[in-house]
């Protein structure tokens, strides 16, 4: 169950972010919205905004992916969406390898609670653990090349589509990647 699995990062405190997390008073984010919804997001880890509210995509990254989903018209409270690393990174460093695999598994069994049909992946960290984890290692690319593309994975539950995204907050720094991101938008509209 989706509690079982928030008790235990709540008190995960093996994992190296911890002390960080309770020493800036900060939450673990788990993550939010539809658990019967066919499509999940994952994105990398939390931001200030997101560690202080324990909402995934509440700041500057959140308000793009909210006008992404606006612009395919799918209600942000139909979808599922989550990270890899559940606690923030101090300076919102990327995340690293340990911490990768700690919470992990977390998200693992977040995916066999959800049994999506659609994984959308935000990033190159999430597009790398989701892709090793269904076997498609070998098909990898540079999220340049693999972006909005549609990769097919059998899976306990059934076939999932993953599809590569660019990171939203890609957008912040690039303005002309949101254009990129609308179009690859698109792709998920079709399984809604
Ligand atoms: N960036 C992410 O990868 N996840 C969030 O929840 C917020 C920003």
């Amino acid at each position: 169950m989706m509690r079982q699995v928030k008790e235990e990062v709540v008190s995960l405190k093996d994992s190296p972010l911890y002390g960080y997390r309770v020493e800036s008073g900060n939450s673990p984010v788990i993550g939010e919205g539809d658990h019967d919804s066919k499509v999940m997001f994952i994105g990398e880890a939390p931001g200030k905004n997101e560690a202080a509210s324990g909402r995934p995509f509440c700041g500057a990254a959140g308000k793009i992916l909210d006008e992404l989903l606006e612009s395919v018209h799918i209600p942000r409270s139909d979808v599922y969406i989550t990270n890899i690393v559940k606690d923030r990174p101090p300076q919102n460093r990327d995340p690293l390898p340990e911490e990768i695999e700690i919470y992990g598994p977390f998200l693992d069994r977040q995916i066999d609670i959800l049994k999506p049909k659609v994984i959308a992946t935000l990033g190159r960290y999430s597009m790398v653990y989701i892709m090793k984890k269904f076997e498609l290692e070998t098909e990898i690319e540079p999220i340049g090349r693999a972006h909005g593309k549609t990769y097919t994975a059998k899976t306990s539950f059934g076939s999932v589509t993953i599809v590569p995204l660019y990171h939203p907050a890609a957008a912040i720094y690039t303005a002309s990647l949101k254009d990129t991101l609308k179009e690859d938008f698109k792709v998920l509209k079709t399984f809604v």
